[in-house]
């Protein structure tokens, strides 16, 4: 379709070294698959997606984007891509510069939040086993690498890093899924000052799976810890808690048969559990204390029970109950008559053996999850960060993904609605980032067809109406109610509802599927039927039936126990929350945390059930691609645009393949695309101009420019050497005409130079001045490398030509003063350097002495200082700042510190610039005093390019150069200056001189800045000095 044409020669330009790395997903797209899955043409395909996924997992190629999304595939193998250098490489790398990695993402998340100073997240989901926790262990090396150390941060780093092995060990299990599978949902917040050092950190957790301290499917096993201290448990701990060092004796270890596991050595986790402990801040007493209660678990579990003539249970000559009251710490009771009786009945009646069994059981897991909270508040503890200061956040949420089991109950529901509910807030979160593009590029906004999955989760949570509802009442009514009437209530309340089905509800072909006690939702991701046995019992909690049991454990004189069972307890008559309702409330405010951040997406997928390394299980997979929600994410991304570009970079890349924009292209970037698509072909519903990029819709438009782009570099590589030879004799030609006018020049310097001598004692005369003042400026310059280094230090001092004598003389005066003279003169020897010849109000700048600083530290508002004291203050000046928009003018301090730029109102820092992103400055040449900082910003987010005007300008801007050592940063320009409002939005600041000085804006939305006629200004300045 497109026409190769050959143009006279093909030369790569510079930056397109850059381009060529940016755009190499697009030349290495058929050997490794699409690195980006927005570029795939078929992208509603399963298949098309699963075949790109495929070729990239059997190259080692795991991670790939959807757009700034990641999707991260299994390797069930160590790959050599974790290494420091690989860390480094990814360091203050543009995100689509290099292949995709972890590494990227996490680098992008941290230096937007550090340029944009807010906050944000990365949600990592798939299912167990799918690599969630490793992704997140990944990110958190790569910003204990990445960042700003010192000591202390160091310290909180390292807390950071093993407060990790210590949730493991607690939350952590193996399952049939993964040797270490995440038993909770973890939301960690990383907290960072404003020079991105890590300086503290904040952890919740959500739903841990209690009922596998006492229970466990066949090969699974309990909690890690466990078996950490009976395997790796010193010998005189062991005989101190009562244990002994053989899981077999303990019956909460070996319901799942599978004590011992290969991939886990319990005995080198347990030291660095230990070593983990002390660094986050656990005391001896503390961590005597928890060991005291894994043990007491172990016993209680061990607990057991013979029945009376009646059938009610009896405690019978346990040994464990010794060690429950008088083992070490009095864990669980300091009395053991009280623990008996309140494991054979509550309040008023005994228990029958099952009773008993049931509530030794969930007194079990209720110690178990009071203090895995209570260890994660510790923890916290630890990693808080007293400092009020201002910090951004990156929050990591390693979360379970939506679960299918053959038989699915109330953690399965809980944990498939959590995920509904993150499903919400990416629909919601990434729906509006791509409006909000869209506004920003003037493009009109096209409804995006996708499924919302709002009617699920109203299905679920709705108050009053929805399943959640449905249960509580059931489990709160007075009166028999069970699992079925908790059945029979949702289906008189739901029944008819699109997305719910029961047995009774269901159509004959349906019911086929169904048992009788089962309810099925058509979650987002896929059916799932749930069994409602066991929803009532889970979702109470049923410990507090029995008040007893809860008065023992206040007793208790192990220090965690007694603040896990407060005495401010509610009792029986005010029951807590059910646990789901816990849930709900946890996963509102877990929606509030994340919605008021920027968020970024980690998709992990499993590559196949036997943890196999280079095994792509199709079915498996293509599974998770559906319940991970990928296709609708892709179908979200893509649905306006596939690939969207800023013109310039667009344009640099394609010019070749148009003869209008070929070589050279001379009006705007976004005519010349114009121009180049028109002469591709581009059809009018395959692409839109925004204000700043090129959108274009189908990835195969794109593909095929590319292609055309190939050919032609070949094709013009072929036929260029028969060119050669012509624009060998041209460029010839050309150098030869260019040094005879350079040679013609230097003549006419030299014999200038000559007449200039011969007449250098003369008055002041044509034939004179350009030698005199270059012999004044070589003098200074000699003098500035030349200065005496102390004030004794008079002998050095350069012997100054004639013409220079007095001003010499002047400079000599006054021993104290002397040097700072000499530093004023360096100053302003640097200010003529910069300025001399170019702008038209620096002579009349010569004369005005510089002074350290323009606001003395005590007119800076205190709390700025306190932020940016540290970094040293070098100088503080008034001016007025004009808006980006609107140009309207504010008046704003601008302070440089050793590190940045600030500029500041009152108590509040408007913007950063620190000196490593400071672009360029520019000036005009005319006798205006304005200035523009140009920062680099990659991010449609980030404060642009600032325009401000200053009455100590010369003054501001040798500061400015000093402090950076970018004096070649510092630009006179003529005529008109471009600048970013932000970035993909341009402005200008139009200069010209007239009767008097003005600034407006002007029709064309330019800030135009009238300064005064050169002749007009002499006159005025000098009526002024
Ligand atoms: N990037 C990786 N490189 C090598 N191996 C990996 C990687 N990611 C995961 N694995 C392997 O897969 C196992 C399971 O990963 P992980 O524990 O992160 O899964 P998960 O998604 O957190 O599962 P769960 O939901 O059960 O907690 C790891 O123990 C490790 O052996
Ligand atoms: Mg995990």
């Amino acid at each position: 379709r497109f026409s190769s044409n050959v143009y006279s020669c093909f030369v790569m330009a510079p930056h397109a070294v850059i381009l060529r790395n940016m755009e190499a997903s697009l030349t290495a797209r058929d050997r490794v698959g699409i690195q980006d899955f927005v570029l795939l043409d078929a992208y509603t395909s399963e298949s098309a997606f699963l075949d790109n996924l495929r070729k990239r997992f059997h190259e080692n190629l795991i991670y790939t984007y959807i757009g700034t999304l990641l999707v991260s595939v299994n390797p069930y193998k160590e790959l050599d891509i974790y290494s420091k250098k690989q860390m480094d490489t990814y360091m203050g790398v543009n995100f689509f510069e290099l292949p995709p990695h972890i590494y990227a993402l996490a680098d992008n998340v941290f230096r937007t939040m550090l340029t944009e100073f807010n906050n944000h997240f990365i949600l990592i989901s798939g299912e167990s086993g799918a690599g969630k926790t490793e992704a997140s262990k990944k990110i958190l090396q790569f910003y204990a690498v990445s960042c700003p150390s010192t000591k202390l941060l160091n310290n909180v780093r390292d807390r950071l890093l093993l407060s990790n092995p210590v949730l493991e060990a607690f939350g952590n299990a193996k399952t049939l899924k993964n040797d270490n599978s995440s038993r909770f949902g973890k939301y960690m917040d990383i907290q960072f000052d404003h020079q991105g050092g890590a300086v503290g950190g904040h952890i919740l957790s959500y739903l841990l799976e209690k009922s596998r301290v006492v229970h466990q499917n066949h090969g699974e096993r309990n909690f890690h810890i466990f078996y950490q201290l009976v395997e790796g448990g010193e010998d005189e701990l062991l005989r101190w808690l009562g244990l002994q060092r053989n899981c077999q004796l303990y019956s909460y270890l070996v319901q799942g048969d599978c004590a011992k596991v290969s991939s886990v050595n319990d005995k080198s986790d347990w030291r660095t559990v230990q070593k983990a402990l002390s660094v986050v801040d656990f005391s001896e007493n503390d961590i005597e204390h928890l060991f005291g209660i894994i043990a007491s678990v172990l016993h209680l579990g061990n607990v057991k029970f013979g029945a009376d003539p009646r059938g009610y249970a009896i405690l019978n000559n346990n040994p464990e109950m010794h060690w429950l009251s008088k083992g070490c710490t009095d864990t669980l009771a300091n009395n053991q008559y009280k623990l008996r009786s309140a494991l054979e009945s509550d309040l008023f009646t005994p228990f029958t053996v099952d009773h008993a069994v049931y509530a030794r059981d969930a007194l079990a897991k209720a110690i178990y999850g009071r203090t895995f909270n209570w260890l994660v508040n510790k923890i916290n503890e630890s990693l808080a960060n007293k400092d009020s200061s201002r910090k951004t956040v990156i929050g990591l949420l390693d979360i379970y993904g939506f679960e299918v089991f053959h038989v699915n109950s109330f953690e399965q529901f809980c944990i498939n609605y959590c995920n509904e509910k993150l499903q919400q807030l990416f629909i919601q979160l990434t729906l509006k980032s791509e409006q909000e593009e869209y506004e920003m590029e003037g493009i009109e906004w096209e409804p995006v067809p996708y499924f919302n999955n709002k009617i699920i989760c109203d299905l679920v949570e709705e108050k009053h109406r929805g399943i959640i509802s449905v249960l509580d009442e059931e489990c709160l009514r007075p009166g028999e109610a069970t699992d079925l009437t908790f059945l029979e209530k949702m289906e008189e309340k739901m029944g008819g509802h699109p997305h719910f089905v029961t047995h009774k509800l269901a159509d004959q072909k349906t019911r086929k599927t169904l048992e009788r006690g089962d309810f099925r939702l058509l979650h987002y991701a896929g059916e799932v039927t749930y069994c409602v046995v066991g929803f009532l019992d889970k979702n109470n909690d049923l410990l507090y039936r029995n008040v007893k049991e809860v008065s023992v454990m206040r007793q208790s004189k192990n220090s965690i126990i007694k603040h896990c069972f407060p005495s401010t307890e509610p009792d029986s008559k005010k029951r807590p929350e059910t646990v789901v309702t816990q849930f709900k409330s946890s996963l509102v405010g877990l929606t509030e945390i994340l919605m008021s951040k920027e968020p970024w997406y980690v998709r992990c997928i499993k590559p196949n059930e036997g943890k196999q390394p280079g095994r792509f299980d199709d079915v498996l997979v293509r599974h998770q691609v559906k319940y991970l929600g990928l296709m609708e994410h892709l179908r979200v991304r893509r649905a306006g645009f596939a690939y969207r570009r800023r013109y310039e970079i667009f344009l640099q890349r394609y010019k070749p393949l148009c003869p209008d924009t070929w070589p050279n292209w001379k009006g705007t970037a976004a005519e010349g695309v114009q121009r180049l698509i028109k002469h591709l072909g581009y059809k009018p519903n395959e692409y839109k101009m925004g204000r700043t990029k090129i959108f274009i819709r189908h990835p195969r438009t794109l593909f095929a420019t590319e292609d055309a782009f190939e050919v032609c570099k070949h094709e013009l590589g072929g036929s260029c050497s028969e060119h050669l030879a012509v624009i060998e004799t041209c460029w010839r030609g050309l150098m030869a005409r260019k040094e005879r006018e350079r040679r013609a020049w230097a003549v006419k310097v030299i014999k200038k130079f000559i007449k200039g001598f011969m007449t250098r004692n003369q008055p002041a005369c044509v034939d004179n001045s350009e030698y005199l003042a270059f012999v004044r400026q070589n003098y200074l310059s000699r003098l500035k490398d030349n200065l005496p280094k102390t004030l004794l230090d008079k002998n050095n001092w350069l012997t100054p030509p004639p013409i220079m004598q007095e001003t010499s003389g002047v400079l000599g005066v006054g021993k104290k003063s002397k040097l700072i003279y000499l530093y004023n003169l360096q100053l302003k020897l640097l200010t003529s350097s910069m300025f001399k010849g170019k702008k038209e109000n620096y002579p009349f700048s010569v004369c005005r002495p510089f002074l350290d600083t323009r606001i003395s530290e005590d007119d800076i508002n205190v709390k700025v200082l306190q932020m940016i004291q540290h970094e040293r203050i070098k100088y503080s000046v008034p001016v007025v700042k004009y808006d980006r928009n609107g140009f309207r003018p504010r008046l704003r301090q601008l302070i440089f510190t050793q590190a940045a730029a600030y500029l500041v109102e009152e108590a509040k820092i408007k913007q950063r610039i620190d000196y490593s992103s400071l672009k360029g400055v520019s000036v005009s040449n005319l006798s205006d005093n304005f200035l523009i900082l140009h920062v680099t910003c990659d991010d449609i987010k980030q404060k642009g390019d600032l325009v401000l005007q200053c009455d100590y300008l010369f003054e501001a801007l040798t500061k400015l150069s000093l402090v950076t050592s970018k004096q070649s940063c510092i630009k006179v320009v003529q005529g008109s200056v471009r600048f970013d409002i932000q970035p993909g939005r341009e402005g200008f600041v139009d200069f010209k001189s007239g009767q008097e000085s003005m600034v407006y804006r002007a029709k064309n939305g330019h800030l135009m800045v009238v300064s005064m006629e050169f002749k007009k200004y002499v006159h005025f300045s000098w009526q002024f000095q």
